[in-house]
Formats: C-alpha cells, structure tokens, sequence
C-alpha cells in the first residue's frame, strides 16, 4: 500500500469509505477512527480496528465503487448501462474518446480508468458549476492527467477534437450532437447515448440514419438483485426499474440521404 492509492475501508454495506492514502489524514467512521498511516502498513485484505476497536477490511475498489461514490451533482449513468456501452465501443488502453456532459464525471471515471496514460478523454460540459464538480471528482481518484474538460454547449459549438474513437452522449436532447459527434468520429467507429425517454431515442435514431449511421441499435439493461437468506433467496421488493434506453451506431464515411428498406437498422425491426 502506497499513498495516493485508493482503498475500500469495509465493515458493512452501511460503513463503508472509498478513500485516497494520504499520510497523517484520519478516517473518522460511526464506528471509530483509523490513521491512513495505519492502512499504508497493511496490505489489500487485512482487518484492521478503529481506535474503538471495531473491525474493518482492506478491499480493492473496483471500478463500480468509483462510479457509484462520485459526488454527485446530476443523476450518473449507472454500472449496468456504461458497462455494456464500452463492450459494444470497445474502447480500451490508448483510446481517445469524447463525453458530453461531464455531469458529476461518472462515467469519465470510468473512461478515464479504461483509455489509461495513453489515451485521453475529452470531456464537454455547458455548466460551469457541473464541470467544477466534475474536475474535483477526478481530481480526488488522481486521474487528471488522462481528461481534458471543456466548457461550452456541444449543439452550439460543437467539438475542438477530430478523429476520435468514440463519442458519448449523456444530455437531454442528444439528436443536437449527432452533427457535431460525426464529423469528429473515425470512420467504423461508434457513437454512444443513454436517455432516460423513448422520445428521445427516437428523434436522435432519426438525425443519426440522416447521417447514415449503421448498425443502430437500441437495448435497456434490466438488472435485479437477488437475496441469498437462509428463509429463501429471491430478488429484492425495490429495485431501480428503469434508468435508461442504450443507443449505439457506426459511422460509415458516405451519407445516404435516404434509407435504403432493404438495409433497415435493427431499431426499426
Ligand atoms: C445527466 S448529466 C451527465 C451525467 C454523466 N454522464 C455522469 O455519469 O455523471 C447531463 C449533463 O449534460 C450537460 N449538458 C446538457 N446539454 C449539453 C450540451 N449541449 N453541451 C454540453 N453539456 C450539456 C448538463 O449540464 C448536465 O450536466
């Protein structure tokens, strides 16, 4: 363990603290203090006891644990719906990828983590005070060096990059930043968009067939959680129903003007 590492101090599902090692800072918990000198002597794994004895474990955080403990400032794209976004973008080590809005930086988190010190994330957000938001969460996982952040409204601006890898839409009215996404996408490369209404999934399918995307497609993630007990197991009576529909689709270099009935995309079927 070394400082600047980040660290789940776990006792239960009710306490527990994603932290950065810093030596001489101190983790107060409803269960006691504990010196993160005391950490940088332990290992991933290890128990360790508050100052009133209580028992705590060392655990790796993952990259769910950084999305879901962001501050946050807006509603975050959720695990189930970003993890299947970047199976279907394939973005990876070297990447170079654009997100707007920044919103609390969930899920430039998460992009950050995945294009590592190779590849960078250009990160669009039109509020200030969000984007201050955004910064200092990324700032508090030390993964500044990998985002660039930029102030401004997309659908007016549009973007300062060119060729990029993938372009990510998280705003209320996507379809303004299909324009902008396709003139700086690599040809064969995806653009990528969660909202919350079928509305909006259906304007921005239109705008993206005028600009002759293919392979459109559109999913919604659905995932319960199961209790494992003693009396039974079965999903939990609350759950998160619905958070949003998953559209995905690739550039290709001409543009149809019309579409082609034989070539219709998935998201019509
Ligand atoms: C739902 S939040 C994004 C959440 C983010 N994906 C996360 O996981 O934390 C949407 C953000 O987009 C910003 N936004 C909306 N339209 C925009 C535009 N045209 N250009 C730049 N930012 C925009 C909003 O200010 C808001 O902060």
């Amino acid at each position: 363990m070394k400082e600047g590492d980040l660290v789940l101090v776990y006792r239960d599902q009710r306490s527990q603290y994603l932290i950065r090692l810093k030596s001489g800072n101190r983790l107060m918990t409803h269960h006691g203090d504990i010196d993160h000198d005391e950490i940088l002597n332990h290992q991933f794994g290890d128990m360790i006891t508050t100052h009133l004895g209580k028992e705590f474990y060392v655990l790796k955080p993952s990259h769910y644990d950084l999305m879901m403990k962001v501050k946050r400032k807006t509603t975050i794209i959720y695990p189930k719906d970003s993890g299947w976004l970047l199976l279907k973008t394939g973005i990876g080590p070297g990447s170079r990828v654009i997100e707007v809005g920044s919103g609390s930086g969930a899920l430039t988190v998460l992009l950050a983590n995945l294009v590592g010190d190779r590849g960078k994330v250009y990160s669009y957000e039109r509020r200030r005070d969000i984007l201050a938001a955004a910064q200092a969460n990324i700032e508090r996982y030390g993964l500044s060096n990998r985002v660039v952040f930029h102030l401004g409204d997309v659908a007016r601006n549009g973007f300062q990059e060119s060729g990029v890898d993938c372009v990510f839409i998280d705003v209320p009215e996507p379809w303004l930043v299909v324009e902008p996404a396709h003139q700086v996408l690599k040809g064969g490369h995806f653009l990528a968009s969660l909202s919350p209404h079928i509305e909006q999934i259906k304007k921005t399918v239109e705008v993206m067939e005028q600009y002759g995307f293919k392979r459109i497609e559109v999913v919604e993630i659905i995932l319960r959680e199961i209790m494992v007990r003693k009396v039974g197991t079965r999903p939990k009576e609350r759950a998160i129903v619905h958070t949003g529909y998953l559209l995905t689709g690739q550039k290709v270099k001409s543009q149809p003007l019309t579409r082609d009935r034989d070539d219709r995309n998935p998201a019509h079927r």
